[in-house]
């Protein structure tokens, strides 16, 4: 019998109470966390120490009891196992080497060169498959082929994907070879995370919305129908959240297009609206403004409360609509699941 609470809702089925975990709910905010990445050293260190990325993965599941853990890691490693340079300047953000032309794209390596940078996250799922409640979920994620990319060729974050547009519009042949090799990259990291014992994966797309029209399509959609095909044709019956974050009205029939089991949705878009137009076709997550986990009040309740009963007649797994911001009162994340929970 089925009875993890998110695998229940991931299979359809209409709780009386949503499951709920966050996104980024290993960070900043926790004093715990960060005591912990001061022992690991840095963000990359802590990453690559299965011990001490297990120890902060279920951080926030013992102070909160959520019913989902996420996998501690980032979407940067997998440009990082394909040969790109990867650091983290404090208070600023990740840098890459960029991908500019074809000489850059030949100079990483295959898909399949990946799991010896990969495998101590590998080993991070191994332990908290072991040291996991048994009540709790354990989510493996990735970068959608999109989003990493953008990354990749702007050797940063961007406020608009500028150079990753560019790319692709100046020389499309190197773009859609780098979104072909991120999407058998992906394929094979997921793979491996499930192996290792992830019961859930999760893509996420984070810059998804800046994809229009037929790019949307070509870009954000294709990409995931290929990992979700290929994932499912591995291990049969494997839940897979999708999150094509500010997607809008491209939320709709994305699960269907993709073979995705659960849309996660950010909070851009009216749980009243989404609840209609994109949980009739299953299972949607979200979609929390993280900034009233900042001011808290009676509106933190009543947006949280509005969102539940929003989702109350199909599957939902309640969730932020984007992650937890370091500026957060963590006594306010227990205000939010006493209103979920009641
Ligand atoms: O708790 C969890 O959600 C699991 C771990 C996780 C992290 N990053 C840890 C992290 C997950 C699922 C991610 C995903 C991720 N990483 C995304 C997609 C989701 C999203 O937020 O849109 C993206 C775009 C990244 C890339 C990334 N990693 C950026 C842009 C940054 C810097 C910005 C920031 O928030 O500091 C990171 C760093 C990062 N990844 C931190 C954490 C806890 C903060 C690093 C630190 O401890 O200093």
């Amino acid at each position: 019998m089925m009875t993890k609470k998110i695998l229940r809702a991931l299979a359809g089925e209409t709780l009386p109470t949503p499951p709920i975990w966050m996104m980024r709910q290993a960070g900043r905010y926790l004093p715990e966390y960060k005591a912990t990445r001061a022992e690991a050293g840095d963000f990359l260190s802590l990453c690559y120490n299965p011990d001490l990325a297990a120890e902060v993965t279920l951080q926030p599941i013992r102070r909160y009891g959520f019913d989902a853990a996420i996998l501690f890691a980032d979407i940067l490693l997998v440009p990082q196992a394909l040969g790109c340079d990867l650091w983290f300047e404090t208070g600023e953000g990740p840098r890459l080497s960029t991908i500019g032309n074809p000489g850059d794209l030949a100079r990483l390596k295959d898909r399949d060169g990946i799991h010896t940078t990969l495998g101590p996250v590998y080993e991070t799922v191994r332990i908290l498959r072991r040291e996991l409640p048994s009540e709790v979920t354990l989510i493996g994620f990735a970068g959608a082929p999109w989003t990493v990319a953008t990354y990749m060729i702007a050797g940063r974050g961007t406020p608009d994907q500028g150079p990753a547009h560019a790319l692709k519009a100046s020389d499309r042949a190197t773009f859609t070879a780098l979104i072909d090799l991120l999407t058998g990259a992906t394929i094979d990291y997921l793979s491996a995370q499930i192996e290792a014992g992830a019961e859930v994966v999760k893509l996420f797309d984070s810059w998804a919305g800046s994809l229009k029209g037929q790019d949307f399509d070509d870009f954000a959609l294709a990409p995931a129908k290929r990992i979700i095909a290929e994932l499912k044709s591995r291990h049969p019956g494997l839940p897979i959240i999708a999150f094509p974050r500010e997607a809008g009205d491209r939320y709709e029939g994305f699960a269907k297009a993709t073979g995705a089991d659960c849309v996660a949705l950010d909070n851009s878009v009216a749980a009243e609206w989404a609840a209609a137009h994109v949980q009739k076709d299953g299972c949607v997550q979200g979609n929390l403004d993280p900034s009233l986990l900042v001011t808290g009040g009676d509106r933190l309740v009543s947006e949280t409360k509005r969102i539940v009963a929003a989702f109350s007649k199909g599957p939902h797994i309640f969730n932020l609509g984007h992650g937890i911001t370091p500026d957060a009162d963590p006594e306010n994340v227990h205000r939010m699941i006493e209103a979920v929970r009641g």
